[in-house]
């Protein structure tokens, strides 16, 4: 689907943001191999977190959805412990979702059983050796496509010990792949990464009466003498799907946006971080602790910003924002440059390439430096057609761009979105903008 958005004089009002995606797919997943009934709080029903509870469901686990008054969706999940898990009839589809497909393949190590998981073309394109390699150290038999290292694959699980891995990439996914699996395992499990990624596994896992313990950049899961408890929390809005009204508030010349419930976990607060270096206004209050994360209320109103340079673990604490960040830069005044992101070339799409071509189309002076992205900040971008690439996260990037652009951006694929963020372009609508369809 083709939607266009035109600009307006004023960008305002106040947004709540969608529950976070991240934690959304971990209080299903962990507890499902709880020990009893949690209620989970808002949970976001987007098309990815509905692959993980489809594929639960179809690995046994029983769950109820109940959307509230205020249009809230409440999940009762049932946890019957690692051994309530069933073999599954059919191949799991983790659709879209990286997160699915990487956290079930380690769920999924440890059971003595048989399962395919597979995963729409993006999916089938993404690496997943990075998981395949240690899972089968611990003592899983996993096979995929292209050598082992493509998905769709096979997983026969079994008795499972822990291993002391030094992982290439700052993978939040591998970490909790491990993680899982390392729940099932005889003897410690230890994580070593080259920068600190999300660390919502850990948290929740604490919570439920895991073991874990850090020391000299390594995480440590012990064995857990008693099953894992369930637990019922309220999920926090996701800084995620906050960028986009961060990056579209800065940048449009009049405009005030409200953000409520926000996650401000510190490994992903990277953008607010940068934004305000950049000199973008945004306030935060109210911070308050909900679902063991960090919670607060944003606002953010017009900002004149100018260029910086991002690299090294703020890299990591921003990954997912880099397309909303670049064309921020590309307002900028200034240049910007954007390094340690080689990561981004294994996402939904290969976003350096995707953001860089699409941020072209509409004017903005940004360019490749290997795997950095560099850009020239320009004084304004003109709409144009341009296209999503399938990916979610340059969707609604565009749909921004479109906000401050002159005359309308045409935006092919622009349902991607609902990937993560189901009621954007309702959003988008809702603070002024012009959206249209066709
Ligand atoms: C995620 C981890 C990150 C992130 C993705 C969600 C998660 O991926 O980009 O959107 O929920 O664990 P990687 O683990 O591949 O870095």
């Amino acid at each position: 689907m083709e939607r266009t958005v035109s600009p307006v004089a004023r960008l305002s009002g106040t947004i709540s943001v969608p529950p976070d995606k991240s934690i959304s797919h971990r209080a299903a997943i962990l507890n499902a191999v709880a020990d009893g009934s949690a209620a989970v709080e808002n949970f976001l029903l987007s098309a990815d977190c509905l692959a993980t509870l489809e594929c639960l469901r179809a690995l046994g686990v029983v769950w109820s959805r109940r959307e509230t008054a205020e249009g809230r969706n409440d999940l009762t999940i049932e946890g019957r412990g690692f051994d309530g898990l069933r073999e599954s009839a059919d191949v799991l589809d983790a659709r879209n979702s990286g997160t699915t497909m990487r956290l079930l393949a380690g769920l999924l190590a440890g059971r003595p059983f048989l399962s395919l998981l597979t995963g729409d073309e993006s999916l089938r394109s993404r690496p997943m050796e990075r998981i395949v390699a240690p899972l089968r150290e611990m003592g899983a038999q996993v096979w995929g496509r292209g050598g082992d290292t493509l998905a769709p694959l096979a997983i026969r699980g079994g008795h499972l010990r822990g291993i002391h891995h030094v992982s290439p990439v700052a993978s939040a996914q591998v970490k909790s792949a491990l993680l899982l699996a390392g729940l099932q395992a005889e003897g410690d499990t230890v994580i070593e990464e080259p920068a600190r990624s999300r660390d919502h596994t850990e948290r929740m896992l604490r919570a439920m009466g895991a073991r874990l313990e850090e020391a000299d950049g390594a995480l440590r899961l012990m064995p857990t003498p008693n099953s894992l408890k369930p637990l019922s929390l309220r999920i926090p809005g996701d800084m995620s799907a906050a960028a986009f009204w961060l990056v579209a508030g800065a940048l449009h010349p009049d405009a005030e946006i409200a953000l409520s419930g926000v996650g401000l976990n510190p490994t992903r607060t990277g953008l607010l971080d940068v934004l305000r270096e950049m000199g973008a206004s945004v306030t935060v209050d109210n911070v308050r602790t909900q679902g063991g994360e960090p919670v607060g209320n944003l606002v953010v109103r017009s900002s004149r910003l100018s260029g910086t340079t991002v690299e090294g673990p703020l890299a990591v604490r921003l990954i997912d924002e880099v397309p909303a960040l670049a064309l921020a830069a590309a307002l900028a005044k200034g240049r910007t440059v954007i390094r340690d992101v080689a990561e981004l070339r294994v996402k939904e799409s290969d976003r350096i390439s995707t953001t860089v071509q699409e941020l072209r189309r509409l004017g903005a002076r940004i360019q490749v430096d290997g795997d950095a992205v560099v850009i020239e900040g320009t004084d304004a971008l003109k709409g144009a057609a341009c296209d999503s690439h399938g990916d979610h996260r340059l969707a609604m990037t565009l749909a921004v761009a479109g906000t401050v652009a002159e005359g309308s951006t045409a935006i092919d694929g622009a349902d991607a979105s609902d990937v993560s963020y189901p009621g954007f372009w309702r959003h988008l609508e809702e603070l002024g903008a012009g959206v249209g369809l066709s």
